[in-house]
């Protein structure tokens, strides 16, 4: 394995670095972050970084300058500066897929060159960009009709996974520079239900589907799209009207020719660019079709300013590389083995639900790129939930509950929709839990104030709660952009450290397999004879009983 440029210490556990702050750890777990930042008044400008349109704030964080000096000497002893070379440069560092992994392509501006197998992919990028922009601007300007003549004002996007919730999390991001006289829905489930409440007051005549699949074989997205060509032509009685209703973006161009889609209409993209990193491809069609294809290149370039911070920037400066390396210390170190995404901006209600894949199906692995077993926690579980909602809920367990869960809080400076003091308080609520979370209330400050003695142990918030805050300017397409990148770079950092395949997800492929063999179990007419475990045969008898026929 080439590219790793690592030291040559088979073992992450035994690596110098690792093995300092193993010991650096011992010394400084019950430091309070109280005591962190009385020490040291300068703390909350010193540990920030600021690059590509955005802050970080990470000095909310459980670290002392040895913690941070260790951790990006762990980074040198990993090889991640070879790893990023090795990603940006096209080589197949996806090892267990034999796959380059080029997502930053997808965003590199044309004059580049980036190479697969020999080959400059850039160009092919920018061809289905300018594919996308065509026929996106077509819809828009209603020049592209649908069957019965009538312009298009419905797109559904159909697509699961990487197929959804990147269209989707950056149609609620980018909401308020879309088309307010389009109505765009994304179904995803192979639960009826999706595909019900998606389509029922919408006329297939003015709807156009995107059936958005890498694969183009995926078990719910295919299924939804044929229900939707059914739904189609129920009303338009025209088997050509697939060709006006239905476009696809995948990469099995001859799956979406059987299933009829005109393959003029088919946007392309490629092996080397996972489901979960695909956004800014022609996955993001909907996307394009929402906001317009300058808003989407603005959005493009705002990925691309995040990944020449990412490999340009020295490390310590460098804000994927240092949110990477927390995130390494909080999940190894101090045993935190989740992230809580707070975004303090409505529009950003789906992001925290775009992250758990990208992060989970990226860094949920046993294994190392050797195929060894994993020595230390790997993908911490990444949830979340725009404030202020959240902390009318689930903040409580983060400030007095037994679990660490260490939190990014996303923040905007300006508002999208000024309203009196709306933003002024969002954005109070949004320091005043990273005040209180790092700095708590002691059992004097409530015993100071009156409380009986008996209640005190019940206000008592101990505090010493980590917390990054990203502060950006103003939501807008660029910054989305910015913010994507910085997660995914996060994430492959840490994925090198724990020297794992970030970009596979065979950990999902066995429940397919397994409900392949259970649904004509299920659709048999005759009872079948099972041979699952108890459980699971228990379970499909009882649903086959008590199900009703349509
Ligand atoms: O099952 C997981 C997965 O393969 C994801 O990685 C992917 O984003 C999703 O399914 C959808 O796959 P496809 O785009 O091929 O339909």
């Amino acid at each position: 394995m080439s590219y790793t440029k690592a030291t040559p210490y088979p073992r992450l556990t035994e690596r110098p670095a690792w093995q300092a702050l193993a010991k650096h750890y011992r010394q400084v777990h019950d430091l309070h972050l109280w005591r962190l930042f009385s020490d040291d008044p300068q703390r909350g400008e010193r540990l920030t970084a600021e690059g590509a349109g955005l802050y970080l704030d990470y000095s909310k964080n459980r670290v002392t300058d040895e913690t941070i000096k260790l951790l990006l000497q762990l980074a040198g002893e990993c090889g991640l500066a070879g790893r990023i070379d090795a990603m940006f440069s096209g080589q197949k560092i996806n090892t267990s897929e034999e796959r380059a992994v080029l997502h930053v392509a997808l965003r590199a501006s044309a004059s580049e060159r980036i190479e697969v197998d020999g080959v400059n992919v850039v160009p092919e990028v920018h061809a289905v960009l300018a594919h996308m922009a065509t026929f996106s601007d077509s819809v828009r300007s209603k020049s592209w009709l649908g069957h019965t003549g009538r312009a298009i004002r419905n797109v559904i996007n159909i697509g699961i996974g990487g197929s959804d919730l990147g269209p989707v999390m950056a149609y609620e991001a980018l909401r308020h520079y879309s088309r307010r006289d389009m109505t765009f829905r994304f179904i995803s489930n192979v639960d009826g239900t999706d595909f019900a409440e998606a389509t029922r007051d919408l006329d297939p005549e003015e709807t156009l589907f995107i059936i958005c699949s890498k694969t183009f074989a995926t078990l719910e997205t295919l299924t939804n799209a044929h229900s939707a060509r059914a739904w189609c032509l129920r009303k338009l009685k025209d088997e050509r009207a697939v060709q006006r209703h239905f476009v696809a973006v995948s990469t099995n161009a001859e799956g979406v020719e059987e299933f009829g889609i005109d393959t003029a209409n088919t946007f392309g993209f490629w092996d080397w660019d996972g489901g979960r990193y695909s956004m800014e491809s022609a996955i993001g069609l909907s996307t394009m079709l929402a906001i317009g294809a300058e808003n989407f290149y603005a959005m493009l370039s705002g990925f691309h300013a995040m990944d020449t911070h990412f490999r340009s920037t020295p490390f310590d400066r460098n804000l994927p590389v240092l949110m990477g390396l927390l995130a390494v210390w909080n999940n190894d170190f101090l045993g935190a083995n989740t992230v809580a995404v707070l975004p303090y901006e409505h529009y950003l209600k789906r992001f925290p639900a775009y992250l758990q894949q990208l992060a989970m199906e990226s860094n949920g692995k046993h294994v190392t790129l050797e195929g060894a077993q994993a020595e230390v926690p790997t993908g911490p579980i990444y949830w979340g939930e725009p404030g202020t909602n959240g902390q009318h809920s689930f903040y409580q367990l983060i400030h007095q509950g037994t679990a660490l869960v260490p939190c990014d809080f996303i923040g905007f400076c300006q508002s999208l929709n000024p309203m009196g003091r709306h933003h002024d308080l969002l954005l109070a609520n949004l320091f005043a839990q990273t005040e209180a979370l790092a700095f708590g209330k002691t059992k004097e400050q409530i015993a100071a104030e009156g409380t009986p003695s008996w209640l005190v142990p019940h206000r008592v918030c101990e505090g010493n709660r980590p917390t990054n805050t990203i502060l950006a300017e103003r939501l807008t397409p660029g910054t989305l952009g910015q913010l994507v990148a910085l997660y995914e770079h996060s994430v492959f950092t840490q994925g090198a450290i724990w020297n794992i395949d970030s970009f596979d997800q065979w950990g999902v492929e066995l429940g397919k397999v397994l409900a392949q063999r259970i649904i004509p179990e299920l659709e048999s007419a005759d009872e079948p004879k099972l041979g699952h475990d108890s459980s699971t045969n228990a379970l499909i008898r009882r649903y086959r009983r008590l199900r009703k026929e349509p």
